[in-house]
């Protein structure tokens, strides 16, 4: 694969994510064939493009709207593949199943095709060994919804050649977008380190110590992020939201970090997952009168930093254990996630060690694993050294 050359690109599903992913190919240049077992998907996914783009031209954001769709087809027939430089899987969320798309597809394109996946949260190694030719594949993860957030994690496998990933890196950087490396860990880095965001406010909320509504006010109102955690949990949903987290917790050989709550299974269980399903924390019922927060400023800030440092635990553990680098870790919180800003910026802010006696704070108050701070922010806490 020439990554200079407009190669065709290949995506194996055309719902949320393949459908975005084959629009941002498609701008950036290259000829897409959009592959999906069921036509119907692919028959939304061709008008949602076309609509998508002409859009965009109408709002001056795209000068040909018509050449990109031009670029785009859409197929059920794995053989029109056959000429891709790169193919990019974004079909369901199960590990069987792209094993066999992957072994199938070996079949059809050519050697020096390059075979990723857009897996949120499978081992790349173990979708890469369904390939006769493992060295080939690697992740390519992008984020919802992939045309607008800049962000893509690319990981490569404990089999993955040398040098593939700088180059699938410079492809994304052509594509527009802020490509950084990972490593083939559990969440690899955004899925990871803001596990969290939602973990310590459901524990915030489960111990009674405040509402979500107040939750929410203190994450956005006093910490500057753009949605509180129980919204965003109902906008993600509590079927995709839920499953990561406990994905991540058993991923992790069931680290007590990560450890799923009660309170957000059952609403799963119950089929309250969110905006989408018109309940979830809050209800989305027209006229229905919403929780107030409780604005107290003091009490307010006593849950930022508890969710806080958690969250900035979780990125120095990710330095610590290599996950990748420290200014990726930074990009990737700020562009995958929208965080206000980077957590290990924001841990050289607030001070190493006043993180780690937060930490330590809580973990001397509830004894549990779940609040051990990463070795390498005691180090840093002891001796006073900054990330930037
Ligand atoms: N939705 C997100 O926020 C998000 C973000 C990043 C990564 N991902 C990952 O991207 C992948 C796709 O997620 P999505 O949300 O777009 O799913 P989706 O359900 O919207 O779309 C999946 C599509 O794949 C098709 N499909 C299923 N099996 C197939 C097969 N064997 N061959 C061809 N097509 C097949 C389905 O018909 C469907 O159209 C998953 O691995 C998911 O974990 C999702």
């Amino acid at each position: 694969m020439q990554t200079d050359q407009r190669f065709p690109v290949g995506i194996i599903g055309s719902g949320a994510m393949g459908s975005g992913i084959a629009q941002v190919a498609a701008v950036a240049g290259h000829d897409v064939i959009v592959l999906d077992s069921n036509p119907a998907a692919l028959e939304k996914s061709k008008q949602h493009l076309a609509a998508t783009l002409l859009k965009l031209q109408e709002k001056g954001k795209l000068p040909d709207a018509q050449a990109v769709i031009d670029r785009l087809s859409f197929t059920a027939d794995n053989g029109a593949l056959a000429g891709c430089g790169l193919v990019i899987e974004a079909i369901v969320e199960n590990l069987e199943v792209k094993k066999k798309v992957f072994a199938g597809l070996e079949q059809v394109v050519s050697t020096d095709c390059i075979l990723a996946s857009n897996t949120s949260s499978l081992s790349i190694a173990s979708i890469a060994s369904a390939c006769a030719q493992p060295e080939r594949v690697l992740g390519i993860h992008f984020f919802n919804p992939a045309p607008l957030m800049a962000l893509v994690e690319v990981i490569p496998a404990v089999q993955t050649r040398a040098g593939l990933p700088e180059q699938i890196k410079d492809l994304m950087t052509q594509w527009g977008k802020a490509p950084v490396i990972a490593r083939d860990t559990p969440g690899f880095i955004v899925n990871r380190v803001a596990r969290p965001f939602y973990g310590e406010a459901l524990r915030i909320y489960e111990e009674g110590i405040a509402g979500m509504a107040t939750i929410d006010w203190a994450m956005t109102s006093l910490a500057g992020f753009k949605m509180g955690p129980f919204t965003l949990m109902d906008y993600i949903g509590h079927d995709v939201n839920y499953v990561v987290t406990e994905t991540v917790f058993q991923s992790f050989f069931y680290d007590p970090r990560y450890k799923p709550s009660f309170s957000q299974k059952r609403l799963l269980e119950a089929g309250w997952l969110g905006r989408k399903s018109g309940r979830g924390f809050y209800s989305y019922a027209e006229g229905v009168v919403q929780p107030e927060p409780q604005k107290d400023e003091a009490a307010g800030r006593k849950i930022t930093e508890r969710i806080l440092f958690m969250l900035i635990n979780e990125a120095v553990d990710a330095v610590q254990w290599q996950v990748a680098s420290a200014p990726d870790i930074e990009l990737a919180m700020t562009k995958g996630v929208n965080y206000p800003k980077g957590l290990l910026q924001w841990c050289d802010e607030l001070g190493a060690d006043y993180v780690l006696a937060g930490l330590d704070a809580l973990y001397n108050t509830y004894r549990e694993d779940r609040y051990r701070a990463s070795a390498l922010l005691r180090r840093m806490g002891i001796e006073g050294r900054k990330f930037f």
